[in-house]
Formats: C-alpha cells, sequence, structure tokens
C-alpha cells in the first residue's frame, strides 16, 4: 500500500512554497552585461528565480549605463514606465553606473525604487535584499574607495561556450570625458590565481572561449604578485580545453608588446586622430605615440585585428582636427570602429570646457567618420574572399539556411553546410569565405 501512494505532501510543499521572482534589465558595456550575470546568480541563490517579464516579477532591476547622457534618460524613461506597476506591490531597485553617480537623487526623482547600488558594492547586495524584503529602503553608494572585487562562484552566465572574466575592476585614468572613473571607483585587480581557478572551472563546464574584462586590461596588477597581464593571458590560454582568449579594453597608454603574440583581436581605443584634442582629453599619448603601438602590431607575426572607439565633437574640435581623426583611419586600417558623439557628463573636467560643437555639427562628423570607415571595410573585407577560416559555430540563421559563425578575430562569418552535415552549436568547423559584407563574410562548411 505505501509503496504505490504518491509523494503528495512533498509535492504539496514544493508548489505551495512561495518563490520570490525578479526581473533585470541591463544597459552598458560588457562589463556591465557580465556584472549582471553575477548578480543573477547572487539572487538565484538567495531564493530568487528569474522572469522574463515585468509583469510576472516581484523586484524589478535595472544594471545602468551613464556613459552619455542618452544611456542615462533611458533609465529615468524606465521608472517613470513602471511607476504605476507599484500598486501591485513590486520593487524596484536600480543598479550600477546610474545609482553610483545620481546616489540618494534616485529616491527623489523615483520614490518607487527602494534600492540604490552602485557596482563597487555587489558583494553587499544579499543584505540589501533582506532590507528591501523588509520594506526598508537599501543603499550600497559608498565602496568606490575598497580594494575589492565582486567574486562570486553563483555567476549565471547566458551563453554556454563562450563566457566572461573579470579581472580588474574600475579606472583610475580620468579621461577628460569619462564618467568611468567616478561611476566604477578605483582601479582593482583580482588574483591571477582566483582568475584561472574560474577559467579551469568554466572549462569543466563545457566553455571553450573565455573574454577577460576590465576597463584597462593592460593595466592589471596581480595582487598577489606572481603574473603580469601577458602572463595571465598566456596562463588562461594554456588551460586544456581553451581554445580562444580575449580582452576588452586595452588603453594604448599601458599597451605592452607582449601581448601582440598572444591574440588575433585588439581593440585600442584611440579616441581622436589628433594630437592636440588627445592632450585636452587627457588621453596621455600622441598620435605618433599611438601609431607606434599600431605599427608594432602590424609587424607581429600573426596577423591582428584591430578596431577601436573614436568621439566626434569633443569641446574646441576643429575641421583640422577632425580631418586628423580621418586620416587616422586611413592609416590604421581597423576592421571596425564604434564611434560617439561627445556628450557632457557630471563630475568630468571637460564639462568646464569652453567652444562646445553645436549638435548638428557633431552629427555631420560622426556620419562622415562612419561612411569614411565603411569605405575601410568593404576594401579589407573583400580581402578574405578566397581565404580560409575556423570558426566557432554561435546559431543557426533559419530564414537564410545559414550558420552563424565567428572568427578568431572576432569578424562574424555566417555559412552554408552540405546537405545533411549539422554542425554542433559551440564546436569549431573550417570554413571557406566566398563573399564579404561592410561588416561580415560569407563562407562554405569545408568538410
Ligand atoms: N575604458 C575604455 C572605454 C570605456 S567607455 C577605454 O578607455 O578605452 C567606452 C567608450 O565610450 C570610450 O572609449 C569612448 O569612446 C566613449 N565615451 C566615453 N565617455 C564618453 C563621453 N562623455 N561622450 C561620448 N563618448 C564617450
Ligand atoms: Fe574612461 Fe578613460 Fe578610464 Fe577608459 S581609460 S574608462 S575612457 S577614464
Ligand atoms: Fe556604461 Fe558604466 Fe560601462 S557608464 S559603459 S556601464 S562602465
Amino acid at each position: 500500500m505505501l509503496s504505490t501512494e504518491p509523494p503528495t505532501r512533498y509535492t504539496l510543499f514544493m508548489s505551495t512554497a512561495p518563490q520570490k521572482t525578479f526581473y533585470v534589465e541591463t544597459f552598458g558595456c560588457q562589463m556591465n552585461v557580465h556584472d549582471s550575470e553575477k548578480v543573477i546568480g547572487t539572487l538565484v541563490h538567495q531564493g530568487y528565480s528569474q522572469v522574463q517579464t515585468v509583469e510576472q516579477a516581484d523586484l524589478i532591476l535595472y544594471n545602468t549605463c551613464s556613459i552619455r547622457d542618452k544611456a542615462e534618460q533611458k533609465v529615468f524613461h524606465r521608472l517613470a514606465d513602471y511607476k504605476k506597476l507599484l500598486a501591485q506591490g513590486k520593487k524596484f531597485g536600480v543598479l550600477g553606473c546610474v545609482a553610483q553617480q545620481e546616489g540618494e537623487k534616485i529616491f527623489e526623482r523615483a520614490p518607487h525604487v527602494s534600492l540604490v547600488c552602485g557596482s563597487a558594492s555587489y558583494r553587499n547586495l544579499p543584505q540589501m535584499l533582506i532590507q528591501i524584503e523588509a520594506g526598508k529602503r537599501a543603499t550600497g553608494l559608498d565602496d568606490r574607495e575598497t580594494d575589492e572585487c565582486f567574486e562570486t562562484e553563483f555567476t549565471a552566465r547566458t551563453n554556454p561556450h563562450r563566457g566572461y572574466i573579470t579581472i580588474i575592476e574600475g579606472c583610475d585614468k580620468f579621461c577628460a570625458y569619462c564618467v568611468v572613473p567616478f561611476t566604477r571607483g578605483k582601479e582593482r585587480s583580482r588574483t591571477s590565481e582566483s582568475v584561472l581557478a574560474e577559467a579551469r572551472q568554466m572549462v569543466d563546464r563545457g566553455y571553450t572561449e573565455i573574454q577577460l574584462l576590465g576597463q584597462n586590461v593592460n593595466s592589471y596588477k596581480d595582487p598577489a604578485g606572481k603574473r603580469s597581464f601577458a602572463e595571465l593571458l598566456t596562463a588562461v590560454g594554456e588551460i586544456p580545453g581553451i581554445k580562444r582568449v580575449r580582452f576588452t579594453t586595452s588603453h594604448p597608454r599601458d599597451f605592452g608588446r607582449d601581448i601582440v603574440e598572444l591574440c588575433d583581436h585588439v581593440h585600442l581605443p584611440v579616441q581622436s586622430g589628433s594630437t592636440r584634442v588627445l592632450d585636452a582629453m587627457q588621453r596621455l599619448y600622441t598620435r605618433e605615440q599611438y601609431l607606434e603601438r599600431i605599427a608594432s602590431m602590424k609587424a607581429a607575426k600573426r596577423e591582428l585585428s584591430i578596431t577601436t572607439d573614436v568621439i566626434v565633437g569633443f569641446p574646441g574640435e576643429t575641421e583640422a582636427d577632425f580631418a586628423e581623426t580621418l586620416s587616422l583611419l586611413d592609416e590604421v586600417g581597423y576592421d571596425s570602429i564604434f564611434t560617439f558623439k561627445y556628450s557632457p557628463r557630471p563630475n568630468t573636467p571637460s564639462l568646464a570646457l569652453d567652444d562646445a560643437i553645436p549638435e548638428q555639427e557633431k552629427s555631420r562628423r560622426l556620419e562622415v567618420l562612419m561612411s569614411k570607415q565603411k569605405e575601410i571595410q568593404i576594401v579589407r573585407y573583400r580581402k578574405y574572399i578566397g581565404a580560409r577560416a575556423e570558426v566557432m559555430v554561435e546559431g543557426r540563421n533559419e530564414a537564410r539556411k545559414q550558420w552563424i559563425g565567428r572568427t578568431s578575430q572576432n569578424k562574424t562569418l555566417n555559412f552554408s553546410a552540405p546537405e545533411g552535415t549539422e554542425p554542433k552549436l559551440g564546436s569549431y568547423v573550417p570554413v571557406s569565405i566566398t563573399a564579404s559584407f561592410p561588416n561580415s563574410l560569407l563562407g562554405e562548411m569545408v568538410i
């Protein structure tokens, strides 16, 4: 008799246990995307479960970005939109760079918010959750001087094949236009041992590609003094099972030659091609010094793909300065660039500069820059036709009957596979390149 009875009590207990739910939306850079993976893991460990819509959630979190004014405004629009949900008993939390920048002012502007926490305080999230569950407000805003990094074993990674590892947090560079040193606090590195332990754990879970993250990975300083950044990069690459190691971002000032033989892609933000503007931006390198770094990369034994960030319309940028940025694009031959219109940010030294460039002129320069880069990319990508590359299979585009792949240089290479062949997601396959576009390549799988 007993053995045939269904385990009703257990099932009942499971189904009636209250499950706290949360929804998170992430803005901004890869550091923020990865922070959210760590925050999600932390919440799940605290007994919450993640849901995919605001309607289903008890707690709504925004992991915010304030790099430009537009990014910041998005957050306040979102908060205003969801105010009406407060009546349903939902709670709201603001995390990330806008949280750190605006602090408790967020409570004044959006009184329905109960949590405001910058990235340097995420370690304390479990205690803050208890506070907000008890109906109180919680803040995490005082940790910008901390030496500690946010490390957790519960990271909830969204991609099963390629994953991020933060190696350095914060920034001490204080470029004249940038909020990051104010929002992410001072520079602090994780020990190389803990980075390697996380990488090994990821390999055990099937990861083959790792991207090391930091605002300036080249400033990495192992607190245990064991490894330089180049040595850490080498050690991660030597872990059996790792196929590719990437890193973002590099600052030209600390960019060492020892790295150029260790990777196929370097993102080296230049910001401007004019030494005069670079000086006003407090980047502390000249156009010539930047081009020396590029020359050392081009002299490497392996072919490196180089990408960059450019800001147009920095205060006082003349037509001649802008022309220097355009000529730098020709000289370097980037595979891709991220372009931004200068946006004045709170606390930054460039706020006080005169000679603001009118919005319309910034937009014009942005257009010119983007169309110049498009021409460069058309020519650069065309050169790959007829070549062969190994790609990691990242997905399938059913409408086009194509597989989505990525090369070791981080280029998108979509491809078709012969009838009856189905490459596994996350596997590496050789592809012969047959056509090119400004931002991607097309090919056929080689079997
Ligand atoms: N740590 C990285 C960049 C982080 S921010 C580095 O030093 O290169 C990413 C990019 O945003 C920057 O490279 C810059 O191009 C852009 N950016 C930062 N502040 C900006 C501002 N106030 N206005 C416009 N673009 C900005
Ligand atoms: Fe900002 Fe400069 Fe630091 Fe990059 S190096 S995050 S641009 S202050
Ligand atoms: Fe934005 Fe903060 Fe990243 S300002 S770009 S989320 S470091």
